[in-house]
């Protein structure tokens, strides 16, 4: 399906599950290489990440362990900066290598937030991988070291990705089509 509504929005195709999994394998290769011999924790940032995390970590195949934490930024089309850590981390992240997964850097604010987290846990190194980026929403200074897919400033939703809870089901990335 090309076009499809979700809630009160109207959204058209934008990545197809292909062209998505194609990222994933490359950055999967990617991480394999720079990581090997290594023993690293992926951090999965939910909800958005499940779908994404599923994919990439089915394809990495270095001896890792993985944990959750789960933040909120957004509300409607619109990202905040309140970001409300809902799940905690409880893992020991001192002297490791911690990898964060996310779905979507949008302006940076979750990810910038989470960063410093990370470093006041004492963490050895840490990671960024992200799915999908949208440079030009970017208001933070972050080093990004995996990037799936950069898109441009414009909403979406699928694999994983929610409009106000819709949409986290497709297995194909649509964009929103805007208001008259
Ligand atoms: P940031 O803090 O502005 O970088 O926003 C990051 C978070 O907002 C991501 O973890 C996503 O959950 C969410 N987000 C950002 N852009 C989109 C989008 O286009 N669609 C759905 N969620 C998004
Ligand atoms: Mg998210």
């Amino acid at each position: 399906m090309n076009r499809i509504t979700l809630k009160d929005r109207d959204f058209t195709i934008f990545i197809t599950a292909a062209d998505i999994e194609k990222a994933v394998t490359a950055m999967a290769q990617q991480i394999n290489r720079d990581l090997e011999g290594k023993n690293p924790i992926f951090l999965i940032i939910l909800s958005g990440a499940f779908v994404f995390a599923a994919d990439l970590l089915r394809k990495v195949k270095l001896d890792c362990d993985v944990t959750f934490v789960r933040l909120s930024s957004y509300s409607g089309t619109q990202s905040t900066e309140k970001i409300r850590e809902l799940l905690g981390m409880n893992e020991v992240l001192k002297d490791r290598t911690v990898i964060i997964v996310e779905d979507i850097i949008d302006t940076g604010h979750t990810m910038d937030d989470m960063i410093h987290k990370i470093r006041n846990l004492e963490a050895r190194e840490v990671k960024i991988a992200t799915l999908l980026l949208k440079p030009a929403a970017l208001r933070k200074d972050l080093k990004i070291h995996y990037v799936g897919i950069e898109i441009p400033n414009d909403f979406i939703v699928g694999y994983g990705l929610d409009y106000d809870g819709f949409g986290r089901n497709l297995p194909d990335i649509y964009k929103v089509v805007p208001e008259e």
